[in-house]
């Protein structure tokens, strides 16, 4: 199956395999586990952080940079399609017991000027609004890149109201070999920050998030709440720091493949692209043109052994996902099969 549903369909190459098992381990719990303080160390230079802590997933990076960044029934401001929002099981409420106060930013990049009107110092009426989450790629924004003068007015904003700055950086170093701006740039900004390994990177689990020692001090707290706290879990951690050192560069290479389905499939009658550009990895496309459901094409193609993610904007889009598993001719084999299956379609 060419798997385009999403880059967490990456597996861990031979190579990767090979340093995970060869790895040095120890408690991960008591800070004894060689391989996860060295992933540690080299997350927290690469963000430009004081020091950074070794997570299961990136929901928990979210779960705990949210309990850690509010207090109780205080808010957050964050783009109505980003992850927390959507897809993190309420977590924002039960684990952080946090209001979400939502904006609607083109593509997920939201400006100050909408950020405005849900600032509250709190008092006997308001939730104080304790934060601003920034996703970086955005997901459901189609892989988009927050500018840097978005991030610094967003810092200036932080700033003047005494507020802190999260950034869910999923996808960040897609951020980073994209636009050619270091990720602890990017990171510069806010003062938590997290990078997924288990996406693009191509590694089977974990996440990292950053920010200041002491900061990360509390998170290793809540990780062991969230029951997040490993033994042994440098053979994992082993499989963050083979990705780190391999596979950065190379989400080039995904970009590349991003663009050129995107060119082919704007050129298939009744198709049409969601967004004009293509800046990482992630895009959408409409079928409607094409008489068919996207359910149906994606069962069509499913047939011709191509997977691409449906279950977006209300189900009316398909979404298709590069990641290091899907090489160009699997992407001109995805658009064969997405042409060869919209011909069967009623236009
Ligand atoms: C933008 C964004 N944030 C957070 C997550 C959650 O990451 P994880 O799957 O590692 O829990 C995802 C996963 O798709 C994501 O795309």
């Amino acid at each position: 199956m060419i798997d385009l549903s999403s880059d967490t369909q990456s597996r861990p190459s031979p190579g990767m395999r090979e340093f995970m098992a060869a790895a040095p381990v120890g408690d991960e719990q008591l800070r004894e586990d060689p391989s996860v303080n060295r992933l540690q160390e080299m997350a927290a230079a690469l963000l430009g952080k004081e020091a950074a802590l070794f997570l299961p997933s990136g929901t928990m990076c979210n779960g705990i940079a949210f309990s850690l960044n509010a207090n109780r029934g205080e808010a957050v401001v964050l783009d109505q399609e980003s992850h927390p929002n959507m897809s993190e099981a309420g977590g924002p409420a039960w684990l952080a017991s946090v209001m979400l106060r939502p904006v609607v930013g083109p593509r997920g990049i939201f400006s100050v000027d909408q950020v405005l009107p849900l600032l509250s110092k709190g008092g006997t009426h308001s939730a104080r609004t304790a934060f601003i989450s920034i996703e970086n790629t955005t997901n459901r924004g189609g892989g988009a890149i927050w500018p840097l003068e978005r991030l610094e007015e967003m810092r200036a904003l932080a700033d003047d109201r005494d507020l802190r700055l999260h950034m869910d950086g999923a996808r960040l170093l897609n951020a980073a070999v994209a636009s050619g701006i270091p990720a602890a740039t990017f990171a510069s900004f806010v003062d938590s920050v997290w990078v997924d390994l288990s996406k693009g990177l191509g590694a089977p689990v974990g996440a990292i998030l950053a920010g200041s020692t002491e900061f990360i001090e509390r998170a290793r707290l809540l990780k062991h709440l969230f029951g997040g706290a490993m033994r042994q879990a440098g053979i994992i951690a082993a499989g963050g720091i083979y990705a780190l050192e391999h596979n950065v560069e190379r989400l080039a290479d995904d970009h590349a493949n991003a663009q050129f389905l995107a060119e082919g499939l704007a050129g298939i009658p009744g198709v049409k692209l969601v967004y004009d550009t293509i800046p990482t990895n992630i895009l959408f496309f409409d079928v409607s043109g094409t008489g068919m459901t996207p359910q149906e094409v994606e069962r069509g193609i499913n047939a011709l052994g191509v997977r691409m993610g449906g279950g977006y904007d209300g189900a009316k889009v398909i979404r298709a996902v590069t990641h290091l598993d899907v090489t160009r001719d699997d992407c001109a084999t995805a658009l064969e099969a997405v042409r060869q299956v919209t011909r069967g379609g009623a236009r």
